[in-house]
């Protein structure tokens, strides 16, 4: 499982020393291309930014700005789960229906939508007409 792997070994990549919280998002792009992301903290803390933000970001600084299939891995006692903001973030650039796995370290997996991750997301159509 490509995606697995890959959010796998970009997460011993985090920089994660306020929480020790090692996490590691892979997506795959239209193209078929897989973009990875960590977290990376900082001392100042709001200034962290989250694993599937790298990912994304990844991801448009390559030219590409739709994403077909998410999965966020962490050590964690169940399926992590994406922040607010990263559901917003995903939101942008995959439709409704993408998939999202998230997965622990041990194996334990969980698989959600975009829709089902943000019900009532705030998109482009609501500023239709401004
Ligand atoms: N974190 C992510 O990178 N992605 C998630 O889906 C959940 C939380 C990070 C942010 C912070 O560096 C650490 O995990 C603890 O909140």
């Amino acid at each position: 499982m490509p995606l697995l792997k890959a959010a796998t070994a970009v997460r011993e990549n985090a920089h994660a020393p306020y929480s020790n919280f090692k996490v590691g998002a892979a997506i795959r792009a239209a193209s078929g291309k897989i973009y990875v992301g960590c977290n990376v903290e900082n001392v100042a803390y709001p200034e962290g930014t989250c694993a599937e933000a790298g990912a994304i970001a990844a991801m448009v600084a390559a030219g590409e700005i739709e994403l077909v299939e998410a999965l966020v891995i962490a050590d964690s006692p169940m399926p992590v789960s994406p922040c607010g903001g990263c559901r917003q973030k995903l939101a942008e650039f995959a439709a409704q229906d993408v998939k999202v796995t998230m997965t622990t370290v041990a194996g334990n997996s969980a698989e959600m939508t975009v829709a089902q991750l943000l019900p009532g997301v705030f998109t482009a159509e609501h500023m239709k007409g401004v």
